[in-house]
């Protein structure tokens, strides 16, 4: 029987199979199925949707159509619809498409920053500066992402240290919270540990969500550790969707439905209708002709 003392009594997923699902397959999704699987995550109970990214089309062509599925979109009361933004031209796009909310995006290795929004780390947050400025006297909140936080497609091990310094550096500049990014899926239940163990007495625990993918199958397992920890935000894509073209090997991030099962088994509430999020993602592997990645959804088939 598990202690389930210290875990949070109530766990806020943000789904980001609209945005980190879709930007990484081969054949894009129609703008009308990318509206449908939107509205189907806000039916099924997800109150935080990462619907799209206001990016270089030219980087990354699946999300050129985010304008029209902000667009598009019915918009259920009480569902932030977020963006991802990289500088203050996607800010301003993510402004004129209505996104409720925005998410700039770091990185704890410069190798890896240079080949994903090609500039230094520190050239970054100077880049996040000016959309900052502009998120503020708009009073939209900004969420910020820090990738490779266990591991780096190019560098390999990153020191807890190195996520500290960016974590602390987005917080300092008006981040609510950041997201830890476990890009390439390398890190398991012990590093995981010992990065928390690292950050949360300076960070705190509620300004820190997760987002693992899941590419050596450790997704779960790093999650319930962060949940030991008292983070209480994370991150997960519906059937498991989801990669980053600059991390080569990072497969989906973890499913949300796998997620919510779990979350259920600790008695710990998502709000989320694991039988309705089960139906949203055989809907879109149905169309996308991919695998679905959540194990739930796989052993519920009749
Ligand atoms: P750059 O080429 O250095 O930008 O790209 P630039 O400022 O030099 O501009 C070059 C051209 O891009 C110009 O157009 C700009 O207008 C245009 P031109 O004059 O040549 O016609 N441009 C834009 N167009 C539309 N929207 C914009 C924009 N900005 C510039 N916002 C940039 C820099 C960051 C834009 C580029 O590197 C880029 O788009 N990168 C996107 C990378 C990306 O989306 N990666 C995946 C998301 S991150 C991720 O998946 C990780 C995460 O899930 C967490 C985790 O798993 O770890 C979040
Ligand atoms: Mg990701």
């Amino acid at each position: 029987m598990i202690d389930n003392a210290h875990y949070p009594k109530k766990v806020s997923l943000v789904e980001v199979g609209p945005r980190d699902g879709l930007q990484n397959e081969s054949s894009p999704l129609a703008t009308q199925d990318k509206v449908a699987l939107v509205e189907g995550l806000a039916n099924a109970g997800l109150r935080y949707i990462e619907t799209g990214s206001f990016v270089n089309p030219r980087w990354i062509p699946q999300m050129a159509d985010s304008e029209d599925v902000f667009q598009r979109i019915a918009r259920a009361p009480g569902v932030t619809y977020a963006a991802l933004t990289p500088n203050l031209k996607g800010f301003e796009r993510a402004m004129e498409a209505g996104a409720s909310e925005v998410a700039v995006f770091a990185a704890a290795s410069e190798s890896f920053s240079q080949r994903n929004i090609n500039c230094s780390i520190s050239e970054s947050i100077e880049r996040f500066r000016p959309v900052m400025d502009a998120a503020s006297a708009a009073g939209i909140a900004v969420r910020g992402y820090v990738s490779c936080v266990l591991g780096c497609p190019y560098e390999g091990d990153i020191k807890p240290s190195a996520v500290l310094t960016v974590c602390q550096a987005l917080l300092d500049l008006g981040c609510y919270e950041v997201s830890l990014g476990d890009t390439i899926g390398t890190g398991t239940p012990g590093s995981m540990d010992a990065l928390l163990n690292a950050l949360i007495p300076t960070l705190g625990a509620d300004r820190l969500a997760l987002h693992c993918h899941n590419s050596y199958g450790q997704a779960l397992a790093n999650i319930l550790v962060g949940l030991q920890h008292g983070i209480a935000r994370i991150d997960s894509s519906v059937a498991g969707l989801g990669g980053c073209p600059y991390a080569t090997g990072a497969s989906g991030n973890v499913a949300s439905e796998d997620v919510v099962y779990m979350l259920e088994g600790l008695g710990i509430d998502s709000g989320v209708d694991l039988d309705a999020l089960v139906r949203v993602g055989e809907s879109v592997c149905s169309k996308l002709g991919r695998e679905n990645q959540s194990a739930v959804a796989k052993a519920r088939r009749k």
